[in-house]
């Protein structure tokens, strides 16, 4: 008897520790205006990708990605990463954005960290919202 009642006071300081530890992480939670302001920021680097897609990037011979993926039309970001044929390794999405780039662009590629990447990368993908995810897939 002793002992079961010690074992339930010892569960229920448990409970109030754990629950205790967690208020912190509470505290972390986001507002609605956060969701508001990140969704906003989302769009617009969708919104600068879909510019740079369109005749936005500096193109020395004046070509642009929608001239042969109209609206990031087979880009199929959803197989991301898989080996390419082109580069001879497992690729990720951003060196086929950059194959493209030196190739068919004949300029110069982004680097990874560059947000004009960010922002190709982001509305590539927005495009292909929905579809579900198949990496390694041809
Ligand atoms: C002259 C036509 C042409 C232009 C312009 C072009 N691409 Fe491509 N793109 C291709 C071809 C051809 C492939 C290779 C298809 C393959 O093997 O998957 C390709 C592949 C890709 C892939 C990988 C597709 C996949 O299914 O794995 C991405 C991503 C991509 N291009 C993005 C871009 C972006 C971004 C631009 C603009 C910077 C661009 N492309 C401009 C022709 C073009």
């Amino acid at each position: 008897m002793g002992n079961r009642n010690r074992t339930n006071r010892f569960t229920g300081l448990m409970i109030m520790a754990c629950a205790g530890l967690a208020a912190p992480a509470l505290a972390d939670e986001f507002t609605q205006e956060d969701l508001q302001r990140w969704q906003q920021e989302y769009r617009t680097v969708v919104d600068r990708g879909e510019k740079l897609f369109h005749g936005g990037l500096p193109s020395r011979n004046t070509v642009s990605c929608d001239q042969c993926h109209p609206n990031a039309a087979n880009t199929h970001p959803e197989t991301y990463p898989k080996f390419q044929q082109q580069l001879g390794r497992v690729a990720a999405l951003r060196d086929m954005i950059n194959w493209c780039i030196r190739n068919p662009l004949e300029s110069e590629p982004l680097a990874a960290d560059d947000p004009r990447m960010n922002a190709l990368e982001a509305y590539i993908t927005q495009e292909r919202r929905g579809v579900a995810l198949a990496p390694g897939k041809h």
